[in-house]
């Protein structure tokens, strides 16, 4: 009896070695292979646009490079918190490793926070940075974006070094003011409200003597900027002399304006070097831009993704500040005449 007890314990040991040995097997196996779910605020947005492409591209280096195959499910919420929910929903249950989450409300990430933790998935947000305390809830959330204070200091000071060589340039009508008018991107942003401060008062700081004409909120949008402008070409003739943009795609909304109404002269700042942005700048329109790093930042999201997946320490080139913040780096450019 005694010897048939102890057989019965060898062979229930065996069995649990054995379907261990299994599970891990298949895990061996999930290694080779990766789903990442990812949800963009909207698809339309320039420069998400812009960095989601090349995404795409280092997703594909990352499967050359790693031998690991790596599945994108792309999907835009247009806006919608719910239906970015309902997308969250649907990647969990379709089994996706990891979540890569440009959220519509960066004040509203606790529904897909809950999902992910009790799915045991874990989330890289990017561009729309949760509030610390959403942050703060599972070790698996992590952010990657470039630091605000920064873009906006490189912004100013991009102004301040040219005001310094030419203040001509800067100065248009010679009266030992710049007049400028800002252009604000969604209040909701964390980017909009520290970018129109740390600019200003880098031109300050640097002794640009400025005066504010006006200001207004565009959304990041093209179209409304274009409004907003010829609103205050028409209320403030001849007396524009900067426009200080959150970003690039609000700075051609500028730009726009000021090719209908023909005026000429007036120096225009914008943020992200997208593709567009890009061409203004060649093209003169835009006097400079503060570019992140896309290529790296849109690599910080993969290589995050597929390292919180696989179990992996981050590769040293991509060093994480307060252990699940990556900050792109960021450059100036400027129009080269
Ligand atoms: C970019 C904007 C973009 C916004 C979207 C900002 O960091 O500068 O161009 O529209 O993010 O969240």
């Amino acid at each position: 009896m005694r010897r048939a007890k102890t057989w019965l314990t060898i062979l229930l040991i065996a069995c649990a070695c054995m379907l261990a040995s299994c599970q891990s097997v298949r895990k061996e196996e999930e290694k080779n292979s990766l789903r990442i779910g990812i949800s963009l605020y909207r698809g339309d947005d320039t420069f998400i646009n812009n960095l989601c492409s090349i995404l795409e591209e280092k997703a594909k280096e990352y499967e050359r490079e790693n031998g690991i195959k790596v599945t994108l499910d792309i999907q835009d919420a247009k806006g919608s918190q719910n239906t970015q929910n309902n997308q969250v929903e649907r990647f969990i249950a379709l089994e996706c490793d990891v979540l890569c989450i440009n959220l519509v409300d960066r004040m509203d990430a606790s529904v897909i926070i809950d999902r992910a933790m009790t799915a045991g998935v874990p989330v890289v947000f990017f561009n729309r940075q949760p509030v610390e305390e959403d942050m703060e809830r599972w070790n698996q959330l992590y952010y990657v974006g470039v630091d605000a204070k920064e873009t906006a200091v490189l912004q100013g000071q991009m102004v301040v070094d040219l005001y310094k060589e030419h203040p001509e340039a800067i100065d248009r009508n010679g009266d030992g003011v710049v007049s400028y008018v800002m252009l604000e991107g969604e209040t909701s942003h964390q980017d909009s409200l520290i970018r129109t401060e740390w600019s200003v008062q880098t031109l300050k700081d640097g002794g640009v003597p400025i005066e504010k004409i006006t200001g207004g909120i565009a959304n990041w949008e093209r179209s409304q900027a274009s409004a907003l402008m010829e609103q205050w070409l028409s209320e403030y003739p001849d007396t524009i002399e900067l426009v200080i943009s959150n970003n690039d795609d609000m700075a051609l909304g500028a730009i726009d304006a000021l090719e209908r109404a023909q005026v000429s002269g007036v120096n225009i700042v914008g943020i992200d070097g997208t593709i567009p942005g890009l061409e203004a700048l060649e093209n003169g329109s835009l006097l400079g831009t503060v570019s992140a790093n896309k290529e790296i930042y849109a690599s910080a999201i993969v290589e995050l993704a597929a390292s919180c997946v696989l179990g992996e320490t981050m590769p040293e080139e991509y060093p994480l500040i307060d252990g699940n913040y990556y900050w792109a780096s960021q450059e100036i450019l400027i129009h080269e005449n």
